[in-house]
């Protein structure tokens, strides 16, 4: 016994004995995460097995179809080659199923899985737990409490502060064409819709378009945008600690408390407003009641208010999904029109007999615009502004065709490669509106811009209107031709985005 108890405490005693039981813990540690992370991918593996996909790397999954910017174009033949869906790996241990069939989407969005937590909680640090990221009970609430906001009777006197924002940008299209006919429209559109959400939702008055707080929030949420998507696929950069660290996570520190000034500047000012005007009958009796008073009045079931943080994340993710959204699809449709002259010139004469040259558009003119709206759809399916979306399963899944997934499993909804899947869209690169003519059948799944089902975007009417607005004021005004020097590079991030800018060559029309 003895013996044994001397033999035990003489290498504890000295520093490299410590090192060594250091080093046989650390060892055991290692061993027992790599069996973890064994056990894992079998488990995924067998998941997938009823799943072909192209092969992967056991340790760098399908890393290569990120890094070559063709990621779009080989989510194209994953559709083409692969029926429905296929799995694609981040890493070894990392597996989503990449879903692009309009029956699969069906079944998927008519269930009530929470969003993809790998995913979605990194933007989290950005805009909070609003109806976004929100799940269960607590973003039934919220939905069911800012619902009323998006009634149409709020937004129809939308439309002319829609009209104003979007000939503050027409105006600055006509400066500056002066110099120069190439205009890189993104930016610009940009800023165009985020005055209008701030308008429309927020009641700021005027413009501020050239607002150098505006142009620091927008660059802002562009680099959320790029950060948060390269964080999904790095596997050093999941642990939040870690990733602090690192300059990327610095950065997206940064950026976020940039956001947060913005957002927090808005809702200091309401505050304040709401002090002088007194309690809800005073002010709903002044001023109709927009998207914030909505949330400052809002009261739970129990009777309190929203919290501080609660209220902020809601206006953090309306600000972002307000704004980012409607000038990545209002981008993307001007590029449609200006490389189809013959079907910009048919919606030009539609909204020319419609508005004559100059009266400013208002909420009835918006359903008479059949071609341009036909279009408008057209350039959303080829240029989807929300690539993707995810889901974690809650319980097992089964598909139409018997193949099945297990609970826990991760599934991304590609967006864009539904809609250019060969299989429900006959020639699916091709800019064709008429696929959209009234009474054309189609999946009821196979058109999906603005997701469906319970969890679909809330704010579809609002972004339908402004599309409609930007566009044909736009039309009215230029003759939009491509830029042939500089194509833009569809680029998948948060919102479809164009890797180099989306430049158009402008003429004023007579
Ligand atoms: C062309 C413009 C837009 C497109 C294509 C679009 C698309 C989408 C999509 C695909 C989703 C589902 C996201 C998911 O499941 O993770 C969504 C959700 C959402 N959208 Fe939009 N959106 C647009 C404009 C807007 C606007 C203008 C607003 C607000 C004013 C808005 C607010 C939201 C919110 C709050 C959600 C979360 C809804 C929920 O989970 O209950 N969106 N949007």
């Amino acid at each position: 016994m003895s013996v044994s108890v001397l033999s035990l405490t003489r290498p504890l005693g000295s520093v490299s004995g410590l090192l060594q039981v250091a080093s046989l813990l650390g060892l055991a540690l290692l061993l027992l995460k790599a069996a973890q992370l064994y056990l894992h991918r079998q488990w995924l593996l067998k998941a997938v097995q009823h799943f072909p996909s192209p092969p992967s790397h056991w340790l760098f999954g399908d890393i290569q179809e990120f890094q070559d910017g063709q990621e779009l174009q080989k989510l194209q033949k994953r559709a083409a080659k692969y029926p429905c869906a296929s799995p694609r790996w981040l890493w070894g241990s990392k597996v989503t199923l990449i879903v692009y069939d309009p029956d699969y989407m069906k079944v998927i969005l008519g269930r009530s899985d929470p969003k993809s937590h790998g995913s979605y909680r990194f933007l989290a640090p950005w805009i909070g737990y609003g109806l976004l990221l929100l799940n269960g009970q607590m973003w039934f609430q919220h939905r069911r409490m800012l619902t009323p906001a998006f009634h149409y009777g709020i937004l129809k006197p939308y439309v002319g502060l829609m009209d104003d924002s979007v000939r503050v940008m027409l105006d600055k299209w006509e400066n500056l064409i002066r110099q120069n006919s190439y205009v890189e429209i993104f930016e610009h559109v940009s800023l165009m819709t985020l005055d209008t959400i701030m308008k429309c939702a927020f009641s700021y008055q005027g413009s501020h378009q050239a607002d150098r707080i505006s142009q620091s929030y927008i660059q802002a949420i562009q680099d959320l945008s790029n950060l948060i998507f390269s964080r999904v696929r790095n596997v050093f950069h999941q642990d939040d600690i870690i990733y602090r660290l690192t300059p990327e996570g610095r950065w997206n520190h940064r950026a976020c408390q940039i956001a947060h000034q913005h957002t927090d500047r808005v809702i200091k000012l309401r505050k304040a407003q709401l002090q002088e005007e007194g309690d809800l009958e005073k002010v709903r009796s002044k001023r109709h009641l927009d998207f914030l008073d909505i949330l400052l009045f809002a009261r739970t079931e129990d009777g309190s208010s929203l919290s501080d943080k609660d209220l902020r994340a809601e206006v953090d993710t309306f600000m972002f999904e307000g704004h980012d959204t409607t000038a990545s699809g209002i981008s993307w449709i001007l590029y449609a029109l200006a490389t189809h002259p013959k079907h910009q010139q048919r919606c030009r004469e539609e909204v020319q007999s419609l508005l004559g040259d100059g009266t400013s558009i208002t909420w009835d003119h918006l359903d008479q615009m059949p071609y341009t709206t036909m279009c408008i759809k057209e350039a959303l399916r080829l240029y989807p502004p929300i690539p993707g979306i995810g889901r974690e399963l809650n319980k097992p899944i089964t598909f139409p065709d018997g193949r099945s997934l297990p609970k826990g499993f991760q599934v991304s909804l590609s967006i864009y490669a539904l809609h250019h899947n060969p299989n429900v869209w006959p020639n699916p690169e091709e800019f064709d509106p008429s696929r959209f003519a009234p009474g054309s059948a189609r999946h009821s799944h196979a058109f999906l811009p603005f997701s469906g089902g319970a969890r679909n975007c809330i704010g579809k009417q609002f972004a339908m209107c402004e599309m409609k607005v930007a566009v044909a004021l736009t039309l009215l005004r230029f003759e939009l031709a491509p830029d042939p020097s500089r194509v833009p590079v569809p680029w998948p991030r948060i919102v479809l985005r164009s890797k180099n800018g989306i430049h158009l060559h402008l003429r004023k029309l007579p």
